[in-house]
């Protein structure tokens, strides 16, 4: 069997998985689910989940991917040979699929936002000029389609560089700067005269606005802005070394991850009720209120290029990590070159990707549930495949793997040693507690 390409460092893995969770649904839709669900108490939910259901998703999808050292497909082969298990595979492959095409399309409306930031194109502090430049820049037909191309062109290219040279080298270069650039704008926002309603909104929770439909929508969150339940993770981890720590990159890359939504919440919220603006206006917030609020801040221009400049990265950062699962699966399990795989992955997501963007205009007609298809693919991916595919991978890694397997892996063959209480909790967690919960949690949202 030709020999499978591996992480080069432990950095790199780490930067590798934090890269895939930091997005646009940290920087895009944490921002107006906390706007529209209420501020703080969506936070603690969200928190409780991130530690309860989450982490132990993550667990369970590297060891699954790190044991079998094989795709999402192929993994399950490898360690319930001859059984239907790997049928699991598709779900993932699925839910890649159908978030990325949805997510190519915003990542092109950060380099469209790119540009109008370098040519100055915000100067205008009025909040409904912008509203109009928002709703022209999604809806216009073919102008999105371009920049959504160009997107999954970047995309493809760092995954066809392949693993050590194209995303961990990738990654590990725009993460810190991602980092560096959201504290910068935070600092600046939370400084800002009137912040404090904003920091009291993310900070002081209000328990009225709590519906059956707010834990759906944190779980889904949680998943997204994780990654988990799509398989990247898996996928990833197929890649790394038998002595990283499950454990502590999967701690890491959670920690990571949960500091940026709560700073991008921090670059958002406190300008956005400094400047009197309504926190719940969905899904254009970034797009609309920030720009306003850039017209108005001394260096404002400057700020408005570093901050789209940061969505840009932060979304390609999680696009390859999407991109890799179908390419490792078409590659693996079709027997396509890796060139090929990219190709044929590329025009699945054209394809639907352009159905996502055009359904924000001249397709805004077709509907489902009052959804439209951009909404549909958003929805159906966050609330529904990402729960489905946690919860197969906790209930295989707790009911189908046997216990000292799992420990096996989890310790890395006994490198690294945790307190029993430690062990077992992690253990109970993937066996009971999130399985139970998520499905809980998906029937009542759903029903
Ligand atoms: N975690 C990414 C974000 O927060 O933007 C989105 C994402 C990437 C979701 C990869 C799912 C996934 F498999």
């Amino acid at each position: 069997m030709k020999k499978r390409e591996g992480f080069g460092s432990s950095f790199g893995v780490l930067v590798a998985m934090a890269g895939s969770a930091v997005g646009l649904g940290n920087l895009w839709r944490f921002p107006y689910l906390v706007g529209t669900n209420g501020g703080a108490a969506f936070i603690i939910i969200y928190l409780a989940f991130v530690l309860l259901l989450a982490l132990p998703i993550m667990y369970s999808e590297f060891v699954i991917g790190r044991r079998s050292q094989a795709n999402v497909f192929g993994a399950y082969k490898v360690l319930a040979p001859g059984t239907k298990w790997c049928n699991i595979g598709f779900i993932y492959v699925l839910c890649s699929i159908t978030i990325i095409s949805f997510y190519s399309v915003v990542g092109g409306w950060t380099i469209d936002y790119l540009i109008k930031a370098l040519s100055f194109q915000f100067d205008v502090a009025d909040n409904a000029v912008l509203g109009g430049m928002f709703d022209t820049t999604v809806t216009s037909s073919y102008k999105p389609l371009i920049f959504m191309l160009i997107f999954i062109i970047a995309t493809a290219l760092i995954v066809l560089a392949g693993i050590k040279r194209g995303i961990e080298k990738y990654t590990k270069i725009m993460m810190p700067v991602l980092f560096v650039m959201v504290v910068v704008i935070a600092v600046r926002s939370a400084t800002l005269p009137g912040a404090g309603a904003g920091l009291d909104f993310l900070f002081k929770p209000d328990f009225s606005k709590v519906t059956a439909n707010t834990f759906l929508e944190a779980l889904g969150q949680a998943f997204f802005s994780l990654s988990v339940g799509a398989g990247t993770i898996m996928t990833y981890a197929s890649y790394v070394d038998r002595n990283e720590s499950i454990v502590g990159l999967s701690a890491q890359t959670a920690i990571a991850d949960t500091l940026f939504a709560i700073i991008a919440g921090l670059a958002i919220m406190p300008a956005v009720f400094s400047f009197g603006i309504s926190p719940s206006q969905g899904p254009g917030l970034v797009f609309i209120t920030l720009p306003y609020i850039f017209a108005q801040l001394p260096l404002g221009s400057f700020i408005a290029i570093i901050f789209f400049f940061i969505l840009f990265i932060a979304a390609i950062t999680s696009s390859i990590s999407m991109l890799e699962v179908i390419v490792a699966y078409v590659s693996e399990e079709l027997g396509l070159s890796r060139k090929g795989a990219i190709a044929l992955s590329v025009s699945v997501i054209l394809v639907l990707g352009s159905l996502c963007s055009l359904s924000q205009g001249v397709l805004s007609d077709i509907t489902l549930f009052g959804n439209n298809i951009f909404d549909c693919f958003d929805k159906f991916s966050a609330n529904i495949l990402l729960p489905l595919g946690g919860l197969f991978a906790v209930i295989f890694v707790g009911w189908r793997m046997k216990k000292a397997d799992v420990t096996d892996e989890i310790t890395s063959a006994g490198i690294y040693k945790y307190p029993s209480f430690m062990q077992n909790f992690i253990y109970f967690s993937i066996k009971y507690l999130a399985p139970l919960v998520v499905a809980v949690i998906m029937l009542q949202g759903l029903l």
